[in-house]
This record gives structure tokens, sequence and C-alpha cells, in this order.
């Protein structure tokens, strides 16, 4: 048995996670996979519920389960919670040590969705290594009535481990990473560069290079193609993967794994909560499966993430989209549509051996 924790959390979450978990159900079913999933509150409902948003109960489930499948967090009504629903994300990729978040954007052949000129967006492939446990986000943040302070720190040991990662992944690829930061003006940027430089000489048979962040702002914009695999600290690469959602077209086409030495892995769609439109059956729940695929593979459980992406492939380019991709599916016929092609596959699987 294979024990799937799943956090839906807030606004679209549940309805983008309920389309993820039926064609992860389906998939068990079929190839008899042993998922078995037990739902936690997490996030702004959490606070609702246990007037915390990581409640101690959803923690320890996290820890003992094989892989957590997240929807996303967040909305206006809990800003000015002590601890924000936002806070409990950060608390749990700190707990579980997720220190290396993988988020993949590819534009699909023949789906050309992005607001670039085609000739500029087709065939980018990349992949985002970004720093999950460090950097800004954990040095300390302080506010008084004056002055506030948040501080970015990050040891030799935080950026060598996540760069292994980003090197590993470059082999597996077109051999390239391109190092992101602002060496010059941070100090933690520097670090970063010598650290990687260093790192990089276990690697001869992949590529450096290094931009400055600004620099790469926009050349991921004007020749997404010339990037592979793009390894950064936690804040620049928050930032820089919804800018790459441009290239695909929508950031509710986005997927992701945050992974770190042995745990669980966290699999959740890049984009947030989206409040706007919230209980509108509108939202893309591609990042969701997605990131549902991302943890199939994760899990090794054979050619399954792969079938499940094909199929999530197939519904998009079949013309099955939901509004922020310019169609008219709602979130649960999209859903739908995945697991209609799962089932179709499957009946002519079972056709050929029988
Ligand atoms: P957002 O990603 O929720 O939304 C940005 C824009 O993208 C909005 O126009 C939204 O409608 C659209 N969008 C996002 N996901 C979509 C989808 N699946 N299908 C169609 N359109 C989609 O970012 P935001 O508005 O800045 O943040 C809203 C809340 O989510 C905030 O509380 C924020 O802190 C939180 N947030 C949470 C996570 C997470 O849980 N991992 C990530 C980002 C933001
Ligand atoms: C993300 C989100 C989070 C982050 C927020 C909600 C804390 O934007 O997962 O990309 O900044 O890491
Ligand atoms: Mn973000």
């Amino acid at each position: 048995m294979i024990h799937i924790a799943v956090l839906p959390g807030d606004g679209i979450g549940p309805e983008v996670t309920r389309e993820a978990v039926a064609c992860l159900e389906l998939l068990s079913a079929e190839r008899q996979l042993g998922l078995h999933f037990t739902e936690h509150d997490f996030g702004g409902v959490a606070i609702d519920r246990h007037s915390e948003p990581l409640p101690p109960s959803t923690l320890a489930a996290c820890k003992k389960a094989d892989a957590i499948l997240l929807g996303a967090v967040g909305g206006d009504r809990w800003n000015d919670c002590a601890e924000r629903p936002e806070a409990g994300l950060l608390k749990i990729r700190q707990e579980l040590g997720l220190y290396a978040n993988l988020r993949p954007v590819e534009v699909l052949q023949g789906g050309q969705w992005s607001p670039l000129r085609s000739e500029v967006a087709s065939g980018s492939d990349i992949l985002v290594v970004r720093e999950l446990t460090g950097g800004i986000y954990y040095g300390g943040h302080r506010l008084s009535e004056d002055q506030a302070s948040d501080l970015c720190t990050y040891t030799r040991a935080q950026v060598e481990r996540v760069a292994h990662v980003a090197f590993r992944a470059a082999r597996l690829r077109k051999g390239k990473v391109t190092q992101v930061d602002k060496a010059n003006v941070l100090a933690t940027s520097r670090l970063w560069r010598a650290t990687v430089d260093e790192v990089a000489k276990a690697y001869p048979d992949v590529a450096l290079d290094h931009l400055y962040v600004d620099a790469c702002a926009m050349a991921v914009i004007t020749e997404p193609r010339r990037f592979d695999v793009i390894l950064t600290e936690n804040l620049f690469g928050d930032i820089l993967s919804d800018l790459l959602s441009v290239i695909g077209g929508s950031i509710g086409l986005l997927g992701s794994a945050s992974l770190g030495s042995g745990g669980p892995g966290l699999f959740e769609p890049v984009h947030g909560s989206a409040p706007q439109i919230a209980g509108l059956d509108i939202a893309n729940p591609a990042g969701a499966i997605a990131s549902a695929a991302m943890m199939l593979d994760e899990l090794g459980l054979g050619d399954a993430g792969s079938v499940l992406r094909e199929a999530l492939e197939a519904t998009l380019l079949s013309g099955c989209r939901t509004p922020d991709l310019g169609g008219d599916a709602s979130t649960s016929g999209f859903g739908a549509a995945v697991r209609e092609r799962l089932q179709v596959r499957s009946r002519r699987d079972t056709g050929l051996r029988h």
C-alpha cells in the first residue's frame, strides 16, 4: 500500500486536487498501484478548524506518508492572522527538509497558447530548480512601525545539495545549467556562484553558465529555447517560475515536485489559490494533474507517470481547455476528459494483451 497525504487547502486548491486524485484513483485501480489517500486540513481551512495553518495531526500524517499531494493555500480572509496560511507552507517545506523544488515548463508540440510569438516560444523546455528551504524566506523577518528587515542567508552546504540536484537533472536533459543570481550586488549570490562553480567540477559533461536575475527575466521571454536547467535561490526561483509560465500559456499548466533527502516528496501546482475564480469550476487542473504525474515518477511506479502525462497532454491538444487557455472546458469536465483518455488507453492495452 502506498500512502498519499492529500492537502487540498484553499480557494481552487480543493477543485484542482479533486481532479488529480480522481486520475490517480483510476490509474491505481487499473494498474493495481495500491495508492491509498487520506485528506488533511492545511492552510486557511486549518486556521478555521484548528487555529493554525499546519496542525500537528496534518504534519504527522505527512511525515508518515509516502508522498504528499497539495492544492494551494491562502486568501484575503486570513491575511491578518498571526500565522497566515502561507506560513504553513513554509513550515511543511522546512519540517520535511524539501530543499529542492523542481518546476518544469514545456511548450507542447502543437500547443501554442503563449502570448509570445510561436517562433519564440515553440520548442521551449526548461526545468527550474529552485532552492526551497533557505534564503530570504527563512532568514528572519522583523517589522516595527517605521522599519522592517528580512534577512537573506545561505550556507555553502545548502547551495551544494541543491546544485547537485540541478546538475544531475541536466545530465538527463540537454546537459546545461544556468545559475541565476544577483552576484553584482549580493554576498549570498557570490557564495552561490563560488559554490556552484566548485560543484560543477564533478560534472564535466554539463555546461554551466551564470546570469544575473534581471537579465535572466528578459532572456527567458526573448529566447526561452536557450535554457535547459535554471538553478537559483528561493525568491528568484519563485518569481522566475511564474514568469516562465507565460511561455507555456498559463500558470494553470505547471506542476512541481519538492524533494528532500529520502523522506516523502511534496507535489503541488505552481499556482496559488486564485480566490477570484474559486468555486466557479473554471480553474485549470492541469498543473495539479502534472504534479500527480511527477509524484508517480518519484514513487517509482513504472510508466504510470508517463501514461498520466500523455493523457493530460493529449487532452490539452485535443482542444479540451479551460478558459485560462482560451477554451470553455470546466475544471471537472477537463478532469473527466483526461480520465476518459486513460480508460481508452487501458482498454486498448488490455485488448492487446488478450
Ligand atoms: P495565483 O497563482 O493564485 O493567481 C494568479 C493568477 O493566475 C490569477 O489571475 C488566477 O486567477 C490565475 N490562476 C492561478 N491558477 C490558475 C488555474 N489553475 N487556472 C486558471 N487560472 C489560474 O496567485 P495570487 O493571486 O498572487 O495569490 C492568491 C493566493 O494564493 C495568495 O494568498 C497567495 O499567497 C497564495 N499562493 C499560494 C501558493 C501555494 O499554495 N503554493 C502559490 C502561490 C500563491
Ligand atoms: C509558491 C508560492 C509560495 C512561495 C508562497 C505562497 C509562500 O508563491 O509556492 O510559489 O513563495 O514559495
Ligand atoms: Mn510562487
